[in-house]
């Protein structure tokens, strides 16, 4: 009996000392190995291609483009090679780090297709913001017919951010083409529709109504005739910094930075802000989106996607995070790196 009991109390001790080991463990590394598979929760590759994060309540949620399996060559169209748009995927993660597959939250529409959304169609890039006032995510995303030549903006609305978004219908943002873009709300609650335009010419800048589902007529042109897409806009020490990639379909180009006072003011091209080795080619990828850290002040994570475009769902995500040296971004290369650091 008196050995029983001592056998219980030791074995209680143990309980307490894991459960005390487990409770003083610091949380796994959150390392980042840009250009390798990535797999979600479940261990499926992650299917987010052209995206973009939206932080909300606590939680990250990454939208980007869910690439059907068959890439093919297609002589026909301009890009050469294409895959099924497979609609708009969301994952979800509380530290960027493990992300867990929330569904396709703008579904293809298999039905009709003369939908902007069926399959044959293209729709890339999506982006989504919160809307304060009317308590919406709405999300804009570029939406084309196989040529590239409709040239639209697509815009879908949802009551959480994991969707399903309602698809409202797509347009010509004041009449002029909108291919590659991305969304960008200020702190003032004002948001932006950024998009390459005029033949992919230039890139304009257009400001959104109150509820962020329409354009107001108030837009700006910015590098014109210069050729810019993937842009990728984000905000530091009161500046505006835009980073757009060159035009060559899915191949490497260079990247560029420019800084302005405003979103609705003057640009000024500040140069590659990509340095070392590969940075000539963004290190064989394309900008998407750039993240600030919450609760990190001044961490920014670059997001760029390594198209691959023979087998397109394979394409590879390549985030790195953005120092400042004399006032200026610098992304460089790292093979792995720590969102701790
Ligand atoms: C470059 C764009 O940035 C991509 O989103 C995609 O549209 C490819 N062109 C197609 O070639």
């Amino acid at each position: 009996m008196q050995k029983k009991k001592y056998l219980l109390f030791l074995g209680a001790w143990a309980c307490l000392f894991m459960a005390g080991v487990g409770a003083c463990r610091k949380p796994a590394p959150r390392t980042i190995v840009p250009g390798t598979v990535w797999h979600d929760t479940e261990g499926n590759p992650i299917n987010a291609h052209g995206g973009g994060i939206l932080y909300h309540d606590g939680t990250y949620y990454w939208y980007g483009e869910y690439k059907g399996d068959s890439t093919r060559y297609s002589p026909d169209i301009c890009v050469g090679w294409r895959a099924e748009a497979g609609g708009v995927a969301c994952y979800s993660s509380a530290d960027l780090a493990e992300w867990t597959f929330e569904g396709v939250v703008l579904p293809p529409d298999t039905a009709d297709p003369r939908s902007d959304l069926h399959p044959s169609q293209i729709i890339e890039r999506p982006k989504v913001v919160y809307n304060d006032k009317t308590e919406k995510f709405v999300m804009w995303v570029h939406i084309d017919d196989p040529n590239y030549e409709k040239a639209h903006a697509g815009v879908a609305v949802a009551d959480s951010p994991t969707g399903p978004f309602t698809y409202l219908g797509s347009c010509k943002p004041n009449g002029e083409d909108s291919r590659d873009q991305t969304l960008f709300k200020d702190d003032d609650g004002r948001a932006y529709h950024i998009y390459s335009s005029e033949w992919n010419k230039t890139l304009h800048i257009g400001l959104l109504n109150e509820d962020y589902t329409r354009h107001t007529g108030t837009y700006t042109r910015n590098f014109v005739g210069q050729y810019r897409e993937a842009p990728a806009v984000f905000k530091h020490e009161g500046k505006y910094y835009l980073i757009p990639s060159g035009c060559t379909g899915w191949d490497p180009n260079t990247a560029q930075c420019a800084v302005a006072d405003s979103m609705l003011g003057e640009w000024t091209v500040i140069g590659n802000p990509c340095k070392g080795e590969g940075a000539e080619t963004t290190f064989g990828a394309q900008s998407t989106f750039v993240l600030p850290v919450e609760g990190q002040e001044g961490r920014l994570v670059a997001m760029f996607d390594r198209w691959n475009k023979t087998d397109l769902d394979d394409s590879r995500y390549v985030w790195l995070p953005i120092a400042f040296t004399d006032g200026r971004p610098v992304i460089e290369w790292k093979d792995a790196w720590n969102l701790d650091e």
